[in-house]
């Protein structure tokens, strides 16, 4: 049992219903952690869920695009409880599409939100951890940055979570030795409501290529992310950990 109490832990995009971030959010909750439910929509949903299984949530409309919205979370975060110590940026959109088919605003979309959006938050952030002379920041990259491409991404999503891994990287030889870690995550198919609605024949081509041939579930990346952000994991920056059942080795 990693422990949370007492700490404040912002996951952002956890209210979608099926999603990651849920999850997340759900697993640090069950670890004592005050968790900060952020996200365009859903928010309620989810702060309320948690609290109904005995956790602390505080719900908040957050839009990562947008840095009013950002500071206006940090400042309304710091006023309430004086302290930020976990970020996880969830937060994510995709797309499929071809670069043939590809648009500039595709492209602009994409990354707003993937990179520009995590920039902001992150930005935010870790002036009062560092302020504090702790903090973890988990980012969500994804297995597509590393091998070009899964099932669902364009080549604009591979892009935007390549450069969260290198941001991360380049971020933690800038403040880990103030107390603050920066990892990354790198799931690759995980059982959510996309995976669930592919056709029978690409499900079995897909699988046939994961050693363990299953999906992860949205618990495991969870549960990565949970130790990443611990004080356990007090030596570990700069990294990348893959969850992907052996679909990608690196
Ligand atoms: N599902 C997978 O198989 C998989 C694999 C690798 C990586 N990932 C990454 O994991 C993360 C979660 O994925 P998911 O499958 O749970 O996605 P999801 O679509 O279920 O959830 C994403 C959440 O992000 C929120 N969001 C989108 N734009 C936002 C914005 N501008 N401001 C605030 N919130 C915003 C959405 O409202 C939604 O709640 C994403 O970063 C995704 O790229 C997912």
């Amino acid at each position: 049992m990693l422990e949370f109490d007492g700490q404040v832990v912002i996951v952002t995009g956890a209210g979608s219903e099926k999603g990651i971030g849920r999850v997340i959010a759900r697993t640090f909750a069950k670890q004592g952690a005050q968790v900060v439910i952020a996200d365009l929509r859903g928010q309620e949903e989810t702060a309320k869920l948690i609290e109904s299984e005995g956790g602390k949530a505080f719900p908040i409309e957050l839009n990562v695009t947008d840095k009013a919205s950002v500071d206006h979370m940090v400042k309304t975060l710091m006023d309430k409880f004086g302290r930020i110590d976990v970020l996880v940026n969830n937060a994510g959109i995709s797309q499929k599409v071809t670069v043939a088919d590809m648009t500039l605003e595709d492209m602009q979309k994409i990354f707003a939100v993937n990179m520009f959006g995590l920039f902001l938050v992150t930005q935010a952030c870790m002036k009062p951890m560092i302020e504090a002379g702790y903090g973890r920041i988990v980012n969500l990259s994804s297995v597509s940055a590393k091998r070009g491409g899964g099932i669902f991404g364009g080549a604009h999503y591979s892009a935007a979570k390549a450069g969260v891994m290198a941001f991360s990287k380049n971020l933690s030889r800038e403040i880990s030795d103030k107390g603050v870690t920066i990892n990354c995550v790198c799931p690759g198919l995980i059982n959510t409501e996309i995976w669930k609605s592919l056709p029978e024949d690409l499900v079995k081509k897909v699988i046939d290529d994961i050693p363990m041939k299953r999906p992860g579930e949205t618990q495991e990346v969870a549960n990565t992310i949970v130790f990443l952000a611990s004080k356990e994991a007090s030596y570990i920056t700069g990294e990348e950990i893959d969850i992907n059942g052996g679909s990608h080795m690196d």
